[in-house]
């Protein structure tokens, strides 16, 4: 790590509020004295995430993610703890005294699809990409659109290839970023294909998707496989266009294909990312959520659009984002739409999205007809079963009394029907208890205690000054080495010293272990040290008496024996 001070990782930590930052990312509601929200680190569905003010730290009661603001930076952005760290510092204007080089990482990767980019944009304006321009223009993806998003084609050779190797990339870095194969020869994988760039969040190339335009037999879409840079399933089509729109408009549009989003986008609604045809992902939903935005869903108006709706609508609602869905009629596709019907029309469907909640109604009604009793009964049923999932009493109330005037049915009936939400609430938040040996919690206890105050490193050293276990007694010394060369200490800014120091596992557990909801008290910490110490006898006795038992000189066995009977005293004395 470069070589900056804990003073100015302190500095900079502090110049900042955890719940401010990690609010930006992930709504949180105060209970009590601290923040819950929905967990961004694993599948969450009800707030598991808390966040203390007062400790300026994190942590999931769930998944066990914990850790100061830069670790959340960090695993939220998944760039490196000093980029982080940069990060803040841009943010709140402070200039770092040392250079933090951000991604330098993937520079040759990079470099290599940069130049594959520009190689296939060149031969678009060649012979042999006329078919291929003629295709785009001919499907209204004029020049200014091409130039825009960078478009391309790949042609029927392996030049690609060749200026490659030709540029000294390595034959196998190549192959490892999926822009060659090899048999005998490397060789170029895309060819024949419209070749529309894929960026990560930065900006930066890091795939292609390729589609034919000249022969129907061939897959519509081959796109860059998996790679260690590219993640089909951790990127949204022209997400680094869409962010300032987005979060000047407080919406995002979330569509299917990249020619939907080409076409929205160049048609004036800059916040639009595609999903690419795969099913929406935590990852994607990370980085919708950075936007802080509602998510208008606008899937394909076919059947697997429908369902993909239905699904991602659950998804992004589960992840406590705001979503309403769009349908559109006469048109498969956006693209289609706002080619036939112009830009007015598509502006109007966008402010017509209806809720997920009426998308799913709407739905249940498809195929129905409500005039037949089962049908209505069956629908109202389902109808049941989707207030049964929600947490909204309003939405409830709202819903039963409209199902009983539209079928002029029972309110009483209908309201029987529901689950007690009163019951449903209380299962939400519920620390999970591990299971641990008394002497490990008593340990980790301690250096709870000891990491949030040096009042507590003092008092270890004065009446335990040891542990009988390897790993927790070398994190005690780091705490220690941590107070003098700062003279205090705190948890949120020990995590920082402990990235370098690697027990940042270690200090997860402990603050996940540790139940916050309970003050800490100097009589706890003492009854901790009795327990450890009481450990850190017995562990001697039992050591001693191995080795009397394989003693065999006499008097050496009488010494062992006394010494024995000593320690065993001592600790009665120290128990009194
Ligand atoms: N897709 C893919 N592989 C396929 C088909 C589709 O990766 N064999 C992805 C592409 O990213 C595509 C998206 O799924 O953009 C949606 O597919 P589809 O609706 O079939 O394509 P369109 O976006 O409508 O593309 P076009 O208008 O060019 O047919
Ligand atoms: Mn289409």
């Amino acid at each position: 790590m470069a070589n900056i001070s804990n003073e100015e990782f302190n500095k900079i930590r502090n110049s900042v509020n955890i719940v401010d930052v990690i609010g930006n990312y992930v709504n949180l509601e105060k209970k009590g004295k601290n923040f819950f929200g929905i967990c961004p680190f694993h599948d969450d569905h009800t707030p598991s995430m808390s966040v203390s003010f007062e400790k300026q730290i994190y942590t999931c009661f769930v998944c066990g993610a914990s850790g100061n603001v830069f670790t959340f930076i960090r695993d939220f952005e998944n760039i490196s703890f000093l980029e982080a760290v940069k990060k803040i510092a841009d943010y709140k204007g402070i200039t770092l005294s040392k250079t933090i080089n951000v991604q330098k990482k993937y520079d040759k990767e990079y470099k290599a699809y940069d130049l594959a980019l520009k190689y296939y944009k060149n031969n678009l304006n060649t012979d042999l990409g006329k078919k291929a321009k003629e295709y785009l223009l001919s499907r209204k993806i004029n020049e200014k659109i091409i130039e825009e998003f960078d478009i391309g084609v790949s042609l029927n050779d392996n030049n690609l290839s060749k200026l490659l190797i030709s540029k000294n990339f390595s034959e196998d870095m190549l192959l490892n970023i999926g822009l060659v194969n090899k048999n005998e020869e490397i060789y170029d994988i895309f060819r024949n294909r419209i070749m529309f760039p894929i960026h990560n969040s930065n900006g930066i190339v890091i795939g292609f998707s390729g589609r034919i335009y000249n022969n129907e037999v061939d897959s519509k879409y081959i796109n860059t496989r998996e790679t260690y840079i590219f993640k089909k399933g951790e990127t949204l089509f022209n997400y680094h266009r869409a962010v300032l729109d987005a979060k000047k408009n407080k919406y995002l549009i979330l569509c299917e294909g990249q020619m939907d989003a080409i076409r929205i986008y160049s048609s004036g609604l800059k916040n639009v990312v595609a999903t690419m045809g795969t099913a929406l992902t935590r990852e994607h939903i990370n980085l919708i959520r950075k936007l802080n935005v509602r998510v208008v869903l606008n899937m394909d108006a076919d059947k697997a659009g429908i369902n993909a709706a239905l699904i991602n609508g659950d998804l992004i609602k589960n992840a406590g984002i705001s979503v309403s869905v769009v349908t559109l009629t006469g048109a498969k596709d956006p693209d289609e739409y706002i080619l036939k019907y112009g830009l007015d029309a598509y502006k109007d469907a966008i402010s017509h999205a209806i809720s997920l909640f009426d998308f799913k109604l709407n739905y249940l009604k498809s195929n129905k007809n409500l005039n037949n009793a089962n049908d209505l009964s069956e629908y109202i049923n389902n109808v049941i079963d989707e207030l049964n999932k929600s947490n909204d009493d309003i939405l409830k109330d709202v819903t039963i009394s409209k199902l009983s005037e539209d079928y002029n049915i029972d309110k009483n009936i209908l309201l029987s029907k529901l689950v007690n939400t009163e019951v449903k609430k209380d299962v939400t938040v519920k620390r999970k208890v591990k299971k641990q040996n008394q002497n490990i919690r008593a340990v980790e206890e301690i250096l709870y205690y000891m990491m949030n105050n040096v009042k507590y490193a003092k008092i270890f050293t004065k009446e335990l000054n040891y542990i009988p276990d390897k790993n927790y007694f070398d994190l005690e010394k780091d705490i220690q080495a941590y107070i003098i060369l700062n003279n205090t200490i705190n948890l949120a800014d020990f995590i920082s010293y402990e990235i370098n120091n690697g027990k940042e596992e270690l200090i997860k557990n402990i603050i996940n272990n540790h139940d916050s909801d309970i003050e800490m008290d100097e009589s706890e910490f003492t009854n901790y040290i009795k327990i450890v110490n009481k450990w850190v006898i017995d562990s001697k006795i039992s050591n001693l008496k191995v080795e009397l038992k394989n003693e065999t000189d006499i008097n050496k066995k009488k010494e062992l024996m006394d010494l024995i009977t000593k320690i065993k005293r001592g600790s009665e004395e120290y128990g009194k």
